[in-house]
């Protein structure tokens, strides 16, 4: 039988009607059974502050916490100003600290970028790929993942509509899905 491996779903926007949001909602019923994909919550985390190692606050306990659980990670995103929204930023850094307890350390991931504009969030691809380098997240590299003109992908209903999209991103989490088993062990 099959190792069901739980992913964590991270997505770098707050907005009510998010494309990335709807993009990452389109994504379960694609993955592989393989892997399990869960939405992890960012938006009630408080601005990282060295100075919470003192007393924690009760949302960043809960979220290490819920990080140390996941098997690997997922990350939608946005583009904002050619680099990482800071919401995700925040997410990354409230999981790094303190040092040497770098909850994210180790865990396989895998990056979406999408935008309306043409270059799909390419510049936030590869921001976020530079702190996963730092945090130690083994990230997929092939195939890479810039979702452009996404205002234009999705049905009325707001369900993924885009038939080669759909190809592409069930093709892009058979290679995750891999990805993560060769490092699932470490
Ligand atoms: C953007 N947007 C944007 N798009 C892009 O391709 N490159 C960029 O650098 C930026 N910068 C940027 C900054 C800020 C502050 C905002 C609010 C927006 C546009 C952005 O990609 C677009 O609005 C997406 O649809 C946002 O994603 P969600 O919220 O739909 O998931």
């Amino acid at each position: 039988m099959q190792t069901v491996r739980e992913v964590g779903v991270f997505v770098g926007s707050l907005r009510r009607d998010s494309l990335n949001r709807r993009l990452a909602a389109a994504l379960p019923p694609l993955a592989p059974p393989t892997l399990r994909l869960e939405p992890v919550a960012i938006d009630q985390l408080p601005f990282y502050n060295p100075d919470f190692e003192e007393s924690l606050p009760e949302a960043v306990k809960v979220f290490r916490a819920r990080l140390k659980r996941l098997d690997a990670l997922l990350f939608v995103t946005p583009e904002y100003n050619r680099s990482v929204p800071a919401v995700l930023k925040n997410a990354l850094d409230t999981g790094s600290r303190p040092f040497g307890q770098n909850v994210w350390a180790g865990k396989p991931g895998a990056i979406i970028t999408s935008s309306q504009g043409a270059l799909g969030g390419f510049g936030a691809n590869h921001h976020l790929r530079q702190s996963l380098v730092f945090l130690d997240v083994p990230t997929l590299q092939q195939p890479e993942a810039y979702i452009g003109h996404s205002a234009t992908l999705f049905g009325a209903d707001g369900t993924l509509a885009n038939e080669s999209t759909r190809e592409f991103l069930k093709k892009f989490l058979e290679t995750f899905g891999r990805w993560v088993e060769r490092h699932a062990a470490r």
